[in-house]
């Protein structure tokens, strides 16, 4: 490596930016978004409050968050032609392959989708943020033949999901359940999503293809993806002779890794596993179906007891109860991811709007380990 020049793998502890808007402390296991517990917001907020708390600086007014939701409401109805486009897409195609081709497609019916003003970028994540919700809802109708419902304005945004999704009344214990899985994901300092949409943004990159990228980034199992793969092991865990029988085998002699434990900044556990914890246990308690619950808290402590996951300090994350908290409230598994997007774009666009405000080209650089001086050999002279 070249005099002067560090290099972090994963760019494991690199700062990038200064942020106002969340902090993550792992060593304490404390979340707070712009000086607000976690545990404080998961208890008293709505997603909208966030969302405006996200991207303005601070809590709204009972005036300003009317007219917030009331901007939202009227935003969620999706153009035609994208919801005509999703109804040719392959029934079997993964819900989060949907929401990134559907974002992307937004963005072609929008004409301020090329104005990187301030202005126009807090219009676009307004539309985003109502829209997300409503092109999850609807492929999750479409790939089973029924036509998507078009939102309600009386309801706001975790209660208008459920309904599109559903089409029937939601449950207020579903409503509270969403609303606070959507506080608790909002926005979570430079992970990796995060980083994907600033990077996007630093080339001076529209919104749109900042937030595709970003969904993305959130598919993968190490990320966003992990409350799918979570809810799949669980299922298997559960057909397995016990669960001590699966981390045996499966675990300490194959190696698997156990989804939704670890992660790069907690070395404590996730306070926000810690709140989704609590929730799954009372919906299981109030829906008398605990079996996926059982099943995970016995994982949990196996990989709490077992050395291996104490020297590297792995706890459960924000995916591992997330997963028996949506599973609890109907939602597939493969809508899972989806639903981690629906609240992380109140993030994406703060941070898009924050990188903006101080913008300067991402650009990292390789350490080049390939090799030196070769000399060009024509193609007649290559061997076969
Ligand atoms: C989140 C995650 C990607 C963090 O990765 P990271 O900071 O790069 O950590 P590493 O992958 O380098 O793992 C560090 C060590 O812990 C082990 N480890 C990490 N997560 C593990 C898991 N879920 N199960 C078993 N071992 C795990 C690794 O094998 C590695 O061991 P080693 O030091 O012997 O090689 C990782 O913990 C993981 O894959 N977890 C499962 C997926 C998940 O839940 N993702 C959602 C994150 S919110």
């Amino acid at each position: 490596m070249a005099e002067g020049q560090t290099q972090s793998k994963g760019l494991e502890g690199i700062v990038i930016a200064d942020t106002r808007l969340s902090r993550v402390q792992g060593d304490i296991g404390r979340l707070t978004y712009t000086g607000y517990d976690i545990y404080d917001l998961a208890e008293h907020a709505s997603f909208e409050e966030i969302t405006f708390l996200l991207w303005y600086g601070e809590l709204p007014t009972t005036k300003q968050l009317k007219r917030f939701q009331g901007t939202l409401n009227e935003f969620m109805t999706l153009p035609a032609p994208v919801v005509n486009a999703m109804k040719s897409y392959p029934v079997n195609a993964h819900p989060m392959a949907v929401l990134r081709t559907a974002v992307s497609a937004l963005g072609l019916h929008d004409p301020a989708a090329e104005d990187n003003s301030q202005d126009a970028n807090y219009r676009k994540a307004m539309h985003l943020t109502a829209k997300i919700p409503t092109i999850i809802a609807a492929w999750a109708r479409i790939r089973s033949g029924k036509e998507p419902l078009a939102p309600r304005d009386d309801l706001n945004l975790a209660a208008n999901f459920l309904y599109m999704l559903h089409g029937r009344e939601p449950e207020q214990v579903e409503v509270n359940a969403v609303n606070v899985y959507l506080v608790l994901l909002a926005d979570h300092g430079m992970n990796a999503s995060t980083f994907t949409s600033r990077v996007v943004t630093s080339t001076d990159g529209d919104l749109y293809s900042a937030v595709t990228a970003a969904i993305g980034s959130l598919k993968g199992p190490k990320h966003g993806g992990a409350n799918e793969a979570a809810m799949r092991m669980f299922r298997e865990v559960s057909k397995a002779s016990s669960v001590e029988t699966w981390f045996k085998n499966e675990v300490k002699e194959k190696g698997r890794r156990i989804m939704g434990i670890g992660h790069r900044v907690y070395k404590t556990p996730d306070p926000r596993a810690v709140i989704l914890k609590q929730h799954a246990e009372a919906l299981c308690k109030a829906r008398e179906k605990c079996g996926l619950l059982d099943v995970a808290n016995k994982l949990a402590d196996l990989a709490a007891a077992d050395a291996y996951f104490q020297e590297r300090k792995l706890f459960p994350n924000v995916d591992y109860y997330s997963a028996i908290v949506l599973d609890a409230i109907g939602i597939e598994s493969d809508m899972m991811t989806p639903l981690f997007a629906m609240s992380r774009i109140a993030g994406w666009s703060a941070h898009i709007i924050e990188q903006w405000q101080d913008n300067r080209l991402i650009r990292p650089r390789g350490n080049y380990i390939g090799p030196e001086s070769q000399t060009w050999i024509p193609i007649s002279e290559r061997e076969d």
